[in-house]
């Protein structure tokens, strides 16, 4: 009899075999995780996914570093048994609060997520950058020692994207008030030079064409999608993991911890992928006594 692989595979499937052919687990507080699942599924397109959106609980930028740290850890858990072989934590919030803590408490291979200094680095010629991600991924003990490791001799101007998160739940790519927020928060980085900008939470590459709007060619920016994928390949590969490239091909199976509809737009929309989408409830120490209804 043939085993029922795919996203829904058992947790700790027994083979090897069965093991890769069991779903990578991402995990975001909302929507942005999508754009390294574009990344994921583009590269990757034998493996399985299972992305959950802990939407009900996003934004996660403003929140407590206990807070964050108990909902990775949580849909982290979840993922691994809903069966998952390996895990991207696709947040840079997330992994800047809690990816030591997941490391320890899971045993499953882990992809964290930050903002793309080393590269932003290595392209400035004017030798002043942009960095736009939450506040608490800026005030990150993590950023800070990324800065001093790899920010050499660039200047870097360091903007909290408050509101971005909340229009991209939204579906709001493009409307004339996120125009406006994007031109108050863009607008100071050109005039002091900046020429690279580097999206720091990994919501913002879906504010791409927005972006481009505002500041034309004259600044680069660096989205890590591509390169997270490049590591989990390397990650997956190094643990004997990677699915078989003859593996049929699926959809991804996407669940929230809110309604969902959201996320299908988006998916459909920005990724041409059209899937329904499961609400899961996913309690954690933090979250145990909030009410489920929506
Ligand atoms: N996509 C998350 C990140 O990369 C957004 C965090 C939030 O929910 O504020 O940081």
């Amino acid at each position: 009899m043939s085993p029922n692989l795919g996203a829904l595979a058992p947790a700790s499937p027994s083979g090897p075999s069965l093991a890769r052919q069991a779903p990578i687990g991402i995990f975001d507080s909302g929507l942005g995780g999508l754009s390294v699942l574009r990344a994921v599924h583009a590269m990757l397109p034998a493996e399985s996914i299972v992305y959950a959106a802990d939407s009900r609980y996003a934004p996660y930028g403003a929140r407590d570093a206990d807070f964050i740290a108990d909902r990775t850890l949580a849909i982290c858990s979840w993922l691994v048994a809903q069966g998952a072989k390996a895990l991207v934590v696709a947040c840079n919030t997330a992994t800047a609060e809690s990816i030591a803590l997941v490391r320890e408490k899971l045993s499953v291979p882990l992809v964290g997520v930050e903002p793309g200094i080393k590269p932003a680095v290595q392209q400035s010629k004017s030798r002043v950058v942009g960095v736009l991600a939450t506040q608490v991924t800026l005030a990150s003990a993590r950023f800070q020692a990324l800065l001093e490791r790899h920010g050499g001799d660039c200047r870097f101007l360091c903007q909290p994207g408050h509101g971005l998160v909340e229009a991209i739940e939204r579906c709001d790519v493009g409307s004339p008030d996120l125009h406006a927020r994007l031109q108050g928060y863009l607008a100071p980085m050109l005039e002091a030079g900046a020429d690279t900008l580097v999206l720091g939470c990994t919501h913002y590459p879906f504010l791409d064409a927005a972006i481009r709007d505002i500041v034309g060619e004259r600044m680069t920016l660096i989205d890590t999608s591509v390169a997270i994928a490049r590591q989990l390949e390397r990650v997956l590969g190094q643990n004997d993991l990677l699915a078989a490239p003859d593996a049929s091909l699926s959809i991804p199976r996407f669940c929230s911890t809110a309604d969902g509809a959201h996320l299908r737009q988006m998916a459909l929309t920005l990724l041409h992928i059209d899937a329904p989408v499961e609400r899961v409830d996913i309690p954690s120490r933090r979250t145990a006594t909030a009410p489920q209804a929506a």
